[in-house]
């Protein structure tokens, strides 16, 4: 059957919620993607119009994936179904939930070959492998490392394998107790790397660089990166803050954890700015490098500063699990369907997934060598599968969902899920109605390339 009538699953500690969600939102996101594009944008005006869309964008919709989670108590899609047809609305909607696991695991199939760039690095800093002393040859051993696809394969593969080990054993033996000491050890050791950075020489330009709100730098590619960036790094519309949503215990306020998680996340996207900016800038190196920036600028940086390795060493360890921590999160939405709809033990479920998504995330990983040139309207695999869920399953999924929410739901669902306050429901609505729809909308334009500003 597919009705769950009581939930099986709840997060058992008291953060066991809001330590999974935050590490599902931590990510590469962060580290690598933040603060590369906050270079590539210009700096603070980028930051300024991503806090915004934070809350103007993000929070609303979080709030409303753990809602739909937590009413439905079940994957997207039954959770979803259940909750349009409290309502006397149709399955259809569950094709929102379709969407959203779909999407969280093509992104997982993109996600692992970065992730396993990032263990590849802690192995070559381990090793001594990152020894060139010029950004070209730096270079050099990135474009070395993604060339045989035996090798990239290798470590993609293995952060697959971990992935699926973890979402294997279930919701709190593996989940949970997972983020339960990768989410406070990460934080010490981006705790590190600042103080380290404090120290670097490059401390204060890089505050300025990140906090200098230069409006006039501002462009429109800009503002819709920002856009698309809120839903990628809260993990919204791709299943798992939904999925993870159906594990909250009833008692627990959905505002105050939705808060709680984007703040964290948000602080831990700055902090990596202020741990990584500083060493780049000391070194004289170009902040506006591109997704190079930490596999390229970084390690070079490091070369050629006093405890260097050994910071290298722990910004990569720092990374894999941020990665890992999401990666596990994309993939709960479909493991959890196959074992609650379609009665799959959680292991094969897991197995099976696990089978699949190699698949994917392998034709993604010969983006970078042999398949480089398997194009289709001039975007490889690993192209299609980031522009594909970033650009439009994920707005289109917090369309959906927004929209449901806002319009179309019996009114009392969302105020007794969400608990708010007269002023503070009114406000939520506002922003669910009208302000989410209007900037997702705003990105689709763009999309379509219709704005070319
Ligand atoms: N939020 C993660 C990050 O910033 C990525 C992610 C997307 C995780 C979608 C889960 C679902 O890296
Ligand atoms: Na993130």
């Amino acid at each position: 059957m597919t009705t769950r009538e009581k939930p099986q699953n709840l997060w058992m500690g008291r953060w066991g919620f809001v330590l999974a969600a935050t590490g599902s939102a931590v990510g590469l996101g962060n580290i690598w993607k933040f603060p590369y594009m906050t270079g590539e944008y210009g700096g603070g005006a980028f930051v300024l119009v991503y806090l915004l869309c934070i809350a103007a964008i993000g929070i609303p919709i979080m709030m409303v994936e753990i809602g739909y989670g937590r009413r439905g108590r079940g994957s997207p899609i039954d959770a979803i179904r259940r909750v349009a047809r409290e309502s006397g609305q149709g399955a259809g909607w569950s094709l929102i939930g379709w969407m959203a696991m779909l999407c969280g695991f093509m992104i997982l199939s993109f996600y692992v070959v970065v992730a396993g760039w990032s263990v590849s690095y802690l192995w070559k800093t381990v090793t001594g492998g990152l020894n060139a002393d010029t950004v070209d040859g730096m270079a050099a051993i990135f474009g070395a490392n993604n060339a045989s696809p035996w090798n990239l394969g290798f470590w993609s593969t293995l952060v697959t394998v971990v992935t699926m080990v973890i979402v294997g054993k279930g919701v709190q033996e593996g989940i949970e107790k997972s983020v339960r000491w990768m989410m406070p050890g990460m934080v010490v050791m981006l705790g590190i790397m600042i103080v380290y950075a404090m120290f670097s020489g490059g401390f204060g330009q890089a505050l300025d660089f990140l906090f200098g709100f230069e409006i006039g730098k501002l462009s429109s590619a800009g503002l819709l990166a920002a856009m698309g960036h809120a839903f990628f790094t809260l993990s919204l519309a791709s299943g798992a803050i939904l999925t993870y949503g159906s594990y909250l215990p009833d008692g627990k306020s959905i505002a105050r954890t939705t808060f709680t998680v984007a703040i964290c996340d948000t602080l831990v996207a700055l902090m990596a700015g202020l741990a990584i900016f500083p060493v780049i800038f000391a070194n004289g190196l170009d902040p506006a490098s591109g997704p190079g920036l930490i596999f390229m600028s970084l390690p070079l940086a490091f070369e050629q500063m006093p405890l260097g390795t050994l910071l290298e060493a722990i910004f990569f360890i720092m990374l894999t699990m941020a990665a890992l921590t999401s990666a596990i999160s994309m993939i709960e939405a479909t493991v959890a369907w196959l074992n609650e709809s379609k009665g799959i033990s959680r292991v094969k479920a897991a197995w099976g997934t696990g089978i699949v998504l190699w698949i994917v995330s392998t034709l993604a990983m010969l983006s970078f060598n042999v398949g480089a040139d398997w194009t289709l309207v001039g975007k490889n695999v690993f192209g299609w599968l980031d522009y594909l869920t970033s650009r439009w399953m994920m707005p289109l999924g917090g369309l959906g969902m927004a929209i449901l929410a806002g319009f179309v739901l019996r009114d009392d669902i969302f105020r007794s899920e969400l608990g708010l306050s007269r002023t503070q429901h009114a406000l939520w609505l506002f922003m669910i109605r009208y302000v989410s729809p209007l900037g997702i909308v705003v990105i689709f334009i763009d999309a379509l390339g219709v704005m070319t500003l």
